[in-house]
């Protein structure tokens, strides 16, 4: 028998060993750099995770000198860390950053930055690993990748080169195609690293402990068992300063065409040979093939998108969305999406699977709700019985991250009477530590180069094939955009997207 340590699914999980690097961060200054990626960097480096030797170099668009810098990443870090900085590991850190400023279509911009990577190696008296982070407006990724590539910044002898790049990658699949084609006349698929930070969170990857290092679940996960499965990535804020992005990309693009696709690639593929990237990928990539797309003539049938209306959400009074700042008159643009899909392969044929994400909802929650089928008869008095549903496991990414299993138990007393109970996994309970953010997780294995917690091209064209006809349904559509309250679960017109018997579980 072969115990959890030797067995070859976690195996792959273990540490490589990280290589000096420097980390170039496109976009250093902006939003992003700030709130999440210099925290993270300091909460490794806190914690000893860092490469021994690590450099920083911001490069952004305003002309400021490294120790100006080196105040924004101090102030950063201070307002953003999940833990208080300690002064000495934040100054050591701080010694290591440099800044490079100009526009990124500017060659110039690349010859400094050259010079001051050489720097760094010439110093240690070794080629440090790269790893350039395109933390930059989308229309940057091929501009920078195509400069790096004619600065020979794209490969170094003995080190290597890797590029990760934020989202969005297209805003559908024709872009997405030419941007892969872009970076990929440059660089190696191995070199590129897609990010999507929900593979970054804990809760995300407990799912493959959960689904392939347990016995119990794998006889149950397919069609003759689950009658349907949910998937809800709520949330109570706004768009608040984001109007700009947002309402070009609205929720469909935003969170369903990546983060809620790849949390149904993970629910719904097929137990990887083992947990190196590609095997991860290939089976992903299989999910996503076999997700029949909606046809835009008949997109009504399968999918619902609204738009906020003004309420109350999050504590606070909420604007409707066409009162959000830089939201434009009479804007379109879905607030809400909700979609039934399935997937048409021999484990899942028939099951729908059921999308929905908002803003301005009634409260954050993301969770996979699956639904077993009812049993086959129950042989309890009718009165004895009421209130009893068929057995739900719910995957609660966040809050509250944990599992849920709904059970049917006696109420204790004289009479058989039944009704819902619940075994929980708390993480707060179980695990006492803390769990890192997901760009602590996903910048370390891109400085690993360990690519399994991001998206491959085929992966990522996958999701837009699924994603372009609803786009171009909702374009072709002359039916009003529904509007819910704000503060509410969404609008009532999604009931519609359910099968008989099916109910979407409460934000
Ligand atoms: C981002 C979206 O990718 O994910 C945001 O652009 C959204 O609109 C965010 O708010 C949600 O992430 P999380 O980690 O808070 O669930």
């Amino acid at each position: 028998m072969t115990t959890v340590a030797e067995n070859p699914l976690v195996e792959g999980l273990e540490r490589l060993p990280v290589h000096p690097t420097t980390l170039i961060i496109f976009g250093g200054t902006g939003d992003l750099a700030q709130r999440k990626l210099l925290p993270a960097i300091y909460n490794l480096a806190h914690e000893g995770a860092l490469p021994e030797r690590f450099n920083l170099i911001g490069v952004s668009r305003s002309d400021m000198p490294d120790d100006e810098y080196r105040e924004v990443a101090r102030r950063s870090i201070s307002s953003y860390s999940r833990r208080e900085a300690d002064p000495r590991v934040l100054d050591s850190l701080l010694e290591r950053v440099r800044y490079v400023s100009g526009t990124f279509d500017d060659p110039a911009v690349f010859e400094r930055l050259a010079t001051c990577a050489t720097e760094y190696d010439d110093e240690a008296g070794i080629p440090f690993n790269r790893v350039f982070y395109l933390s930059t407006a989308p229309a940057f990724f091929p501009v920078i990748v195509g400069q790096l590539g004619r600065h020979g910044l794209d490969r170094r002898e003995g080190a290597e080169v890797r590029v990760v790049i934020e989202k969005p990658f297209g805003t559908n699949l024709e872009e997405a195609r030419s941007l892969n084609r872009d970076v990929l006349e440059v660089l190696d698929e191995s070199q590129v690293f897609r990010i999507d930070h929900y593979l970054g969170k804990e809760t995300v990857q407990n799912m493959l402990a959960f689904r392939f290092a347990n016995g119990l679940f794998e006889p149950l996960w397919n069609r003759n068992y689950i009658d349907y499965v949910q998937i809800t990535a709520a949330e109570d804020i706004g768009v608040g300063t984001r109007a700009g992005y947002y309402d070009s990309s609205g929720a469909l693009r935003d969170l369903v065409q990546n983060h809620m696709l790849q949390l149904l690639a993970l629910l719904c593929m097929e137990p990887p040979v083992n947990f190196s990237a590609d095997e991860v990928r290939d089976e992903k990539v299989k999910v996503l093939h076999a997700i029949d797309p909606p046809d835009p003539l008949r997109c009504a049938e399968m999918t619902v998108r609204g738009q906020y209306a003004a309420g109350h959400a999050g504590g606070e009074e909420s604007h409707s969305y066409l009162d959000e700042e830089g939201v434009p008159d009479g804007s379109q643009t879905e607030t809400y999406a909700a979609l039934r899909l399935g997937v048409d392969n021999w484990r899942w044929a028939g099951v729908p699977i059921y999308l929905r994400t908002g803003k301005r909802l009634a409260r954050k929650v993301t969770e996979i709700a699956v639904t077993l089928k009812p049993v086959p008869h129950l042989a309890f008095s009718q009165e004895g019985s009421l209130g009893v549903q068929p057995n739900q496991l719910v995957l609660t990414m966040q809050p509250n991250e944990g599992v849920s299993l709904s059970l049917v138990a006696k109420i204790p007393g004289t009479r058989m009477k039944l009704r819902p109970v619940n075994m929980e996994f708390l993480y707060g309970t179980a695990f006492l530590s803390q769990s890192p953010e997901a760009y602590e997780r996903l910048i370390m294995d891109a400085m690993r180069g360990d690519a399994t917690l991001f998206t491959r091209n085929d992966e990522v064209e996958a999701q837009w094939r699924v994603i372009d006809p609803i786009l171009e349904g909702w374009a072709q559509s002359d039916d009003a955009l529904p509007q819910y309250e704000a503060g509410t679960d969404g609008p009532a017109e999604a009931d519609g997207l359910l099968a008989e018997g099916h109910r979407w579980r409460a934000i």
